[in-house]
């Protein structure tokens, strides 16, 4: 097998290029939509992003509480992203994981390819950058680092990074907060739909089964940022995805036929339905699409954890409960694995037709 060695993005930055190579270069039509994302940050105008307060989500006033439940059903509904707020993690927290993961970063690129993964060889985990998966070489511009953070059974912590020393401690701390918030969300989602509380924690696998995986996006500065994509247009295929930032913008959601970018919030935590509660609910929760853009002033690193269902073990279609003679099942039952399949068949399929 041929394999071309390329570069970590962040090493082709750094080398003083002043035009990016034809790989990072997005098709001619994709290519129109892509703008100043300081610029698109500053708009005021159009839809913007729901903010959901989260401080009433387990009121003992049933009132408060559904108030609460009502406007997380909103958005998930009409967006299926938004920026939580007042969600019981710590500032202090939230701050110790991003100093920790930017440490990281800030090692010197041969430090880092230590922790390598092999995609070749299924060792998805580790350091790595995108490979191109289809004709068109098409590559985005950033490394990332991705590894399974729960359940801690589950953990290889042997790949985790050594420096900094906080590295395992802190990640691991954010890991169990973000298990226990997933919980509280799901357990909202589950009344919103009508099912009994535990439902949908159930559905996706529960505390034995449900993986989280944080992936560290690292997206350096971009001497042609109008070119390039920091990630592709896609939906997340997770149950619930949860990101952190370092407060540069760069996250776009297609809403209504535009992308809308997301404001930096601070303290927030942006929150993703994935395309499993999506077919869980029969579509009545949205998995929207988004993509990232980059810039040529500041480094975006961003910090997602993926919940994801198991990949063979549960079949995942619309609940009996979301499915009626007016709302027929709008996804045919596959499993975690054979949704991906099925999604990376398509891709080809597109591409093909291209
Ligand atoms: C992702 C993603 C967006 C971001 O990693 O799936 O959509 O803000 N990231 O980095
Ligand atoms: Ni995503």
């Amino acid at each position: 097998m041929v394999t071309s060695v390329l570069p970590r993005v962040e090493s082709l930055a750094s080398s003083g290029i002043q035009s990016i190579p034809k790989e990072y270069i997005r098709p001619q039509e994709e290519l129109t939509s892509i703008g100043n994302v300081f610029e698109e940050e500053k708009k005021e105008e159009g839809p913007q992003v729901p903010t959901i307060d989260l401080t009433e989500i387990e009121s003992e006033d049933k009132e408060v509480r559904e108030r609460c439940q009502q406007e997380l059903k909103k958005a998930a509904m009409e967006w299926g992203v938004m920026h939580l707020v007042n969600h019981g993690i710590s500032e202090e927290l939230m701050d110790r994981v991003r100093k920790v993961g930017q440490k990281f970063f800030e090692l010197p690129v041969e430090e880092k390819e230590k922790y390598a993964n092999d995609q070749s060889s299924g060792n998805v985990q580790g350091y790595g950058s995108k490979l191109a998966n289809n004709a068109s070489g098409q590559l985005e511009w950033e490394d990332y680092f991705f590894h399974l953070i729960f359940p801690e059974d589950k953990r290889d912590l042997s790949i985790w990074p050594k420096i900094p020393s906080e590295y395992t401690e802190v990640t691991s701390e954010y890991a169990r907060q973000l298990r226990g918030l997933a919980s509280k969300i799901l357990s909202a989602l589950s009344i919103c739909l009508g099912l009994e509380e535990g439902r949908l924690e159930k559905e996706v696998g529960g505390v034995e089964e449900l993986l989280l995986q944080l992936k560290i996006n690292y997206y350096p500065k971009c001497p042609q940022p109008e070119l390039a994509l920091g990630v592709e247009a896609h939906t997340d295929i997770s149950a619930l995805t949860f990101i952190l930032h370092n407060m540069v913008p760069g996250l776009q959601l297609f809403y209504q036929a535009k992308w809308v970018t997301a404001k930096c919030v601070p303290n927030s935590i942006i929150m993703h339905i994935g395309d499993t509660i999506e077919i869980l609910s029969n579509g009545k929760f949205k998995s929207i699409l988004h993509r990232g853009l980059v810039n040529k002033e500041k480094v975006r690193i961003s910090w997602a954890v993926f919940c994801e269902p198991p990949k063979d073990k549960i079949i995942l279609k619309p609940l009996p409960e979301t499915v009626s003679e007016t709302e027929p099942p709008l996804f045919p039952p596959r499993t975690f694995a054979q949704h991906i399949e099925h999604k990376l068949f398509r891709k080809t399929q597109d591409n093909l037709s291209n």
